[in-house]
């Protein structure tokens, strides 16, 4: 599920996911006490690798090609916890990371589930997801979580398409707490949705699948028109959702949201990258990232969030001047996904 210079640390055009915090600590003890870990199940470490072997894969959506896996420990230990909104940093065999969303049960740390839709068009990550097989040894990274999710009393989930997967165990934890809380849930088709049954049996009526093909493409009005009473708005799909959400948000309402794809490029400038190891010069264009015009030459290039945070782009500028853009600036170093050139770079690719 970003950027130009952002206005705020994600790039997001409208709100700063810190203020947003900082208003919904000013208004609500209860959700204080979360942010200092009361209430909140602990989370161990992140920086660890995990031996995990899948243990089943299937189908959830026909339409989209999605498959979710269930992953455990090769020792068939116990996994570390985690909490609604973390997702793991998968290790491909090729060599390739991705990250998704987990969306099992967090009471549950006999396994972890992550579902993955199929992009034929995509970087490689996704087809290769979809040739594992049960048995297959994979290795991840983390829990991390980079969508926190805050107890409170009432929510409005607004899920498109795969975005379920981190909106789902947030579900889950609002039913088990009576929390007052509804869904939308958007996509072309019903067959193109993922888990439609698991949230129907969590959620009955307070879930909406709001499907294109029924009601023609969601505005804003119309994806947070069931916003309870002081409900806090948790929302991951495709940027065009989110923006339609953020342009009709009431100030007062906290929303917190994740998208799927990187960030579109606002107001940047064109800039050239040297790949020193080959001599090959990329163009950057103003509305693209380095990262999308260095994989044009180099495919293989390493990548993961494409937001800024994760840092597996991360790579050594030999030359140049840099624009950090999402991320602390590492003298040296950039991420290629988010930061910019200020004229040429030249790069240690
Ligand atoms: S891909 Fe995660 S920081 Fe660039």
């Amino acid at each position: 599920m970003r950027i130009q210079p952002p206005p705020d640390l994600r790039g997001r055009a409208r709100r700063d996911r810190v203020m947003q915090i900082v208003a919904t600590i000013g208004g609500r003890w209860d959700t204080v006490s979360h942010w200092l870990g009361k209430g909140r199940p602990p989370v161990t470490p992140v920086n660890r690798v995990l031996p995990l072997t899948v243990e089943e894969v299937r189908r959830e959506a026909v339409a989209e090609d999605v498959l979710s896996l269930t992953l455990s420990h090769v020792d068939g230990d116990r996994l570390p916890d985690w909490h609604p909104g973390a997702h793991l940093d998968l290790l491909l065999p090729s060599g390739r990371m991705r990250q998704y969303s987990l969306t099992g049960d967090p009471a549950d740390l006999s396994s972890y589930r992550i579902a993955v839709r199929s992009i034929p068009d995509g970087g490689g990550g996704s087809l290769e997801v979809h040739t594992l097989q049960p048995g297959d040894r994979v290795s991840v990274l983390g829990p991390r979580n980079a969508f926190p999710y805050v107890r409170q009393d009432a929510y409005l989930f607004v899920a498109g398409g795969i975005g379920i997967t981190p909106i789902l165990p947030m579900v889950r934890d609002a039913a088990r707490r009576g929390a007052d809380y509804r869904i939308v849930y958007t996509g072309r088709s019903l067959s193109s949705l993922p888990f439609v049954d698991e949230l129907r049996e969590i959620a009955g009526y307070r879930l909406w699948v709001r499907t294109d093909d029924e009601h023609g493409l969601p505005t804003g009005p119309d994806l947070i028109r069931d916003l309870p009473a002081g409900a806090a708005i948790y929302c991951c799909g495709p940027p065009p959702m989110i923006s339609a959400i953020r342009s009709v948000v009431p100030v007062q309402v906290p929303l917190f949201s994740e998208r799927f794809s990187a960030p579109p490029v606002i107001g940047g400038t064109e800039f050239t990258v040297t790949l020193a190891r080959s001599g090959a010069r990329v163009q950057v264009a103003a509305d693209e990232s380095a990262l999308a015009a260095i994989r044009r030459v180099r495919p293989a290039v390493m990548y993961s969030c494409q937001q800024g945070f994760c840092g597996t782009c991360k790579v050594r500028v030999l030359d140049g001047t840099v624009e950090h853009v999402n991320q602390r600036p590492l003298p040296g170093y950039m991420n290629i996904c988010v930061s910019r050139g200020q004229g040429d770079l030249t790069l240690d690719l």
